[in-house]
């Protein structure tokens, strides 16, 4: 397993956004959280983890080649696990022909745009996402204007996919992030 230090400086190495980092940290420490309560041992946590790192890891520099280019020139020949490679395959179905399958597939679909709408609405709130309510993000989506670029059919078929009420998964990840992220 590479070290989560490693995944870090590649990211860094890769994207220089800030929002765009932050948005790969938050859905790194929710497939972590994930991981943990699915019971995962030790090694599993660090893989959902740094699926959920690496996911992102060439929007910035290859918008049009995403996720292609990480899954077939930059993650390869660093050595990251086949399971890796293909949930970041499966976050982008409409880029990639890949269907997320697997569990860790499932998950990462299922926390990424979620997790970048719910970071949209935690911006809106003074207290951010303390004293969030599923009700303050399911409005939210009600809502076509705020965060548009956000696919509203995404994030329902995620919950879905995870076996999931829409309203638990929110609340789960309201949890999550009101924790610091690590
Ligand atoms: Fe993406
Ligand atoms: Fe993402």
């Amino acid at each position: 397993m590479i070290s989560r230090e490693k995944s870090f400086d590649l990211l860094n190495k890769y994207v220089k956004g800030v929002s765009l980092i932050h948005h790969c940290k938050m859905v790194a420490f929710a497939m972590q959280v994930y991981a943990k309560q699915l019971n995962k041992n030790s090694n599993e946590i660090d893989e959902w983890w740094t699926a959920g790192l690496l996911h992102d890891l060439d929007w910035e520099m290859y918008p049009d080649e995403h996720p292609n280019k990480a899954i077939t020139s930059i993650l390869p020949p660093l050595g990251y696990s086949a399971e890796i490679i293909e949930a970041i395959k499966a976050h982008a179905p409409e880029r990639t022909g890949k269907k997320p399958e697997s569990e860790m597939e499932r998950y990462l679909f299922a926390c990424d745009e979620l997790s970048g709408f719910m970071h949209a609405v935690s911006l809106m709130r003074p207290t951010g996402f303390v004293g969030m309510k599923p009700k303050s993000v399911t409005k939210k989506l009600k809502t076509v204007n705020f965060a548009a670029n956000v696919a509203r059919e995404d994030i329902r078929a995620g919950a879905e996919l995870i076996g999931k009420d829409l309203n638990e998964h929110i609340l789960f990840l309201i949890n999550v992030f009101q924790e610091p992220i690590s």
